[in-house]
C-alpha cells in the first residue's frame, strides 16, 4: 500500500511486513526518513536527522543567509536521492555532466503519481504481477535534467522494486556519468554486510564481516554480472543469523556491469547504492532524450536471512520468470558435455541417447561441437550452422524423439572465434580495436551486441536451426570476461551497456517466437547468474563444477538470492562419492545427468534411477515451489544442511552432508519450516514425530561420520 500524506507531504510504503517512509521538504529535497520493520505513522517532529543545528545556513539568491525550517543541511541528512557536487561526498545515485562541464546536481520533487499495476521497461527485463507504484518526477535545480523514480510494492510481499529515468529536459546535449537504479540511506552503521564472490568453479561463496568506516565496494566490470561477484548483497543485524533477526537485500535485475556500494560515512550513516558500474560508462543524452536505468530491489525481512530467501526466491518465481510452463516439473535432463566434450560423431551420440533413456533422461542435450568446424574450441563460434560431416542431426533427433525423450542445444551467440566464416566475412563484429593486440580468452573474442545487424543476423541464424529442427530446449552459454571494450558501432561509454541490451533483444525475439523452447542459461557456469537472465531462462547452470563436495558451497551460496528451481544441478563421474551421495546434493537444484552414461555399472545405474524416482516424486512440490531453509552452513563448520518444505507444508526433504570424518557425538539437526501439529514420518528411523518435534529436538545424526557423507531425509505427513 503507498500513501501521500499532503498536509505532510510522507511519502509510505508498506509491504506486508516493513515501511519505508519519505518526505518532501518545503526546498523540494526528498529526505529519506525510515526503511524496517512496518510503523503506522512516522513522527516527523522528531525527525531523523543529527542533533546540532549549528552550521546549517544557506545563502539565497537574494543575499540572504537562510535556514530551513525541517533543519535539511545537504551533507548530513540522510537523503532519498543524494545530491552531486554540493556538500554531501557520501556518494551520489546519479551523475550528470552538463555543457559546460559541470556535474552538480540536487533534484527537487516536480509532481507524483501513484497508481495500480506497475510500468515495464522498453530495453530491459523487468518484473511484473499484482502490485501498486509510486511515480516521483524530479527536476534539477542547476539545470535541465529531469528524473523519474520508481517504486513499486507486490502484493503481499516484502519487496521494494526499484527504477530510474533520467531524462534531458535542456536544450543541450547532456552526459550521465552514473546512472545507478537505488539508494538508501541508514541513520547507522551497525550492520555486517554478506556478499557472494568466486570464481570459475567456486561461484558465490558467501562471506560475511562487519562493515567498517569508509567504502565498501562489490563489482563487476567484466562485461556479465561475473563469477567474481554476484549482483547481491546483504546489510544484516550482528545478531541476524539464518532464522532471526533483521535484514536488508540488494539486487539488480540486469546482467552486465554492476556495482553496489556500501558507504559508512563519518556520520555513521550508511549509504547503499547500487547500479550499472560508472567505470567505463557514459551515455550522451540529446535534448529530450531518456535513459532508462534497470531495476533494482530491495528486501526487508525480520525473520533472518532464511527470510530474506523466502522473499527473493518467490519473486523471482512469482515476478520476475517469464517462462509460461517454469512451475511445471522439467524433464529428468541428460548432457552431453562432460561425458564427450567436443569429440563425438552421430554413432556415439546415437548411443549415449539408448543410455541415457536407459537410466531414466527425458532430455538430452548436445552441449558444444555440433557446428561449423567445432572440434576443438579454437573455431567456429559465429558459424551457426550444423557440422553435417560430423553430427547427423536429424538422426539424432529422431533417435531421441523415438526413445520419447526431448532434445536440447547448446549456442553461444555472443561470442565469435577469429577462426570462423562469420569473423573472415564480418572482423567489425567483434568487439576491440583491430588496429591493436587484443586477449583473446578460450580463443574467442566477445560478438558486438550493441550492432543491431549482428542481433538480426544472430536471430536469423538461430531460428533457422530452431524452426529446421524439433528443439525442445536451448542451453544459452557465455565463455569469457570481455575487456578492450571497443565498437564499431556504440560509442565507448555505451558498449558495455548496449552489449547487454543487444543480449536481451535476442533473447526477448526468439522467447517470443519459440515460447515453448526452454532457455537455460550458462557462463563459463555461473558467470551470469542474475536476476536479468532469469527474466528470459528460468534456469541457469549453476557452476561448471560438479564436484559434489565443491557444490556444497557453490549450492549454499547461491541459495540465498535465487530459488532451487534456477540452479541447475548435474550428477557427474566425479569419484568422489557414489552416485547416490551426489543425487543427494543435486536433488537440491534442478537436476541432471552428465557423464559417459556407456560406462555406467548396473548397480551405477539402478542408484541414478532411484534419484531420477525422488526426484519425480518430490521435486516440484517441495524443491522447485516449496520454501527452503538453510540449516547448517558449510562456510562455518563441518556440515552443511538445507531442506525444504512444500508451501502446503505436507512433505519436506532434508540434506545433511559432512565435510571430515568425525567420531559419534551427539549431532541433532532442528528442522525448520514445519507445521507444528502436523504429524510427519521421516525416511532416516522410520518413525512419526509431530513438526514442534522435528524442530524442537531435530533429526538425529549422531553416528560415525566417514568423510563426504550426505544423507537425504525424507519427510511425510503421516495421516
Ligand atoms: C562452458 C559451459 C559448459 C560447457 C562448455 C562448452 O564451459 O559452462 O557447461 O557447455 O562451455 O564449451
Amino acid at each position: 500500500m503507498i500513501t501521500f500524506d499532503n498536509e505532510n507531504k510522507i511519502f509510505k510504503i508498506d509491504g506486508k511486513n516493513f515501511s519505508y517512509i519519505f518526505s518532501v521538504n518545503s526546498k523540494g529535497i526528498l529526505r529519506h526518513l525510515y526503511y524496517g520493520k512496518s510503523l503506522k505513522a512516522y513522527d516527523v517532529s522528531s525527525s531523523s536527522d543529527l542533533g546540532f543545528d549549528w552550521s546549517r545556513t544557506y545563502l539565497d539568491e537574494t543575499g540572504a543567509e537562510r535556514t530551513y525550517d525541517d533543519n535539511y543541511y545537504n551533507d548530513r541528512s540522510l537523503a532519498e536521492i543524494a545530491s552531486h557536487g554540493l556538500m554531501d561526498k557520501s556518494g551520489a545515485p546519479v551523475i550528470v555532466r552538463k555543457i559546460d562541464g559541470s556535474t552538480a546536481t540536487e533534484f527537487t520533487y516536480a509532481e507524483h503519481r501513484i497508481y495500480r499495476g506497475k510500468s515495464t521497461l522498453e530495453t530491459l527485463p523487468s518484473s511484473h504481477g499484482d502490485a501498486q507504484t509510486l511515480e516521483i518526477v524530479m527536476s534539477d535545480r542547476f539545470g535541465d535534467v529531469r528524473l523519474t523514480l520508481s517504486y513499486t510494492v507486490f502484493d503481499g510481499l516484502d519487496m521494494l522494486v526499484r527504477n530510474t529515468r533520467i531524462q534531458n529536459a535542456g536544450k543541450t546535449d547532456v552526459t550521465v556519468e552514473r546512472a545507478y537504479s537505488l539508494e538508501v540511506d541508514f541513520p547507522e552503521s551497525e550492520f555486517d554486510f554478506i556478499h557472494f564472490h568466486g570464481d570459475w568453479c567456486t561461484e558465490r561463496f558467501a562471506e560475511r564481516a562487519p562493515l567498517i568506516n569508509g567504502m565498501h565496494r562489490i563489482s563487476s566490470n567484466f562485461g556479465r554480472s561475473s563469477h567474481e561477484e554476484n549482483p547481491f548483497g546483504i546489510l544484516c543485524r550482528k545478531s541476524t543469523c539464518e532464522q532471526s533477526g533483521e535484514a536488508y537485500a540488494f539486487s539488480f535485475v540486469y546482467s552486465g556491469n554492476f556495482a553496489l556500494d556500501v558507504n559508512v560515512d563519518k556520520w555513521h550513516r550508511t549509504r547503499v547504492l547500487m547500479g550499472i558500474n560508472d567505470e567505463d560508462f557514459r551515455v550522451v543524452l540529446n535534448p529530450s532524450q531518456t535513459f532508462e536505468a534497470p531495476e533494482s530491489v530491495a528486501v526487508y525481512s525480520d525473520s533472518g536471512l532464511n527470510g530474506v530467501s523466502h522473499i527473493m526466491h518467490d519473486f523471482v518465481r512469482e515476478n520476475l520468470i517469464t517462462y509460461k510452463n517454469a512451475k511445471l516439473l522439467r524433464p529428468v535432463l541428460f548432457n552431453s558435455w562432460e561425458g564427450c566434450y567436443l569429440d563425438f560423431d552421430t554413432r556415439s551420440i546415437v548411443e549415449y541417447i539408448e543410455h541415457a533413456r536407459d537410466i531414466g533422461a527425458e532430455l538430452f542435450v548436445l552441449d558444444d561441437g555440433w557446428f561449423g568446424k567445432r572440434n576443438t574450441d579454437e573455431t567456429s563460434l559465429g558459424d551457426w550452422y550444423v557440422a553435417k560431416d560430423k553430427i547427423d542431426l536429424d538422426r539424432v533427433i529422431r533417435k531421441c524423439k523415438s526413445c520419447g525423450m526431448k532434445f536440447g542445444i547448446w549456442f553461444e551467440p555472443e561470442m565469435i572465434n577469429p577462426d570462423s566464416e562469420l569473423y573472415r566475412a564480418h572482423p567489425e563484429y567483434a568487439l576491440g580495436r583491430r588496429d591493436m593486440e587484443r586477449t583473446l580468452s578460450r580463443h574467442q573474442l566477445a560478438i558486438d551486441m550493441s550492432n543491431d545487424k549482428v542481433v538480426d543476423l544472430l536471430f536469423e541464424r538461430m531460428s533457422d536451426i530452431l524452426e529446421k529442427y524439433p528443439i525442445d530446449y536451448v542451453k544459452w552459454d557465455h565463455n569469457r570476461n570481455i575487456g578492450e571494450i571497443a565498437s564499431a558501432s556504440a560509442a565507448y561509454g555505451e558498449t558495455y551497456h548496449r552489449i547487454i541490451v543487444g543480449t536481451y533483444r535476442l533473447l526477448g525475439r526468439l522467447r517470443k517466437k519459440f515460447p515453448d523452447v526452454f532457455f537455460e542459461g550458462c557462463a563459463s557456469g555461473g558467470g551470469r547468474f542474475d536476476l536479468g537472465m532469469l527474466y528470459y531462462c528460468p534456469q541457469i547452470w549453476a557452476s561448471d563444477e560438479t564436484d559434489p563436495v565443491q557444490r556444497l558451497f557453490i549450492q549454499y551460496g547461491t541459495s540465498y538470492a535465487y530459488p532451487l528451481s534456477t540452479m541447475g544441478s548435474h550428477i557427474s563421474k566425479n569419484p568422489i562419492m557414489s552416485y547416490t551421495g551426489k543425487g543427494n546434493i543435486a536433488l537440491f537444484g534442478t537436476y541432471g545427468i552428465e557423464m559417459n552414461p556407456c560406462l555406467l555399472s548396473e548397480s551405477e545405474r539402478d542408484e541414478v534411477r532411484k534419484i531420477n524416482g525422488v526426484y519425480k516424486k518430490y521435486h516440484a512440490d517441495v524443491i522447485a515451489n516449496g520454501d527452503f531453509y538453510r540449516l547448517l552452513s558449510p562456510f562455518d563448520g563441518n556440515y552443511m544442511s538445507v531442506m525444504s518444505v512444500s508451501k502446503d507444508k505436507t512433505k519436506a526433504l532434508v540434506l545433511f552432508a559432512n565435510l571430515l570424518k568425525e567420531n559419534n557425538r551427539y549431532r541433532f539437526v532442528r528442522l525448520q519450516g514445519l507445521d507444528e501439529n502436523k504429524m510427519y514420518t521421516n525416511s532416516l528411523d522410520g518413525k512419526s514425530y509431530d513438526g514442534a518435534y522435528y524442530m524442537r529436538v531435530g533429526l538425529n545424526f549422531s553416528v560415525w561420520l566417514d568423510e563426504f557423507r550426505t544423507f537425504l531425509v525424507i519427510l511425510e505427513e503421516s495421516k
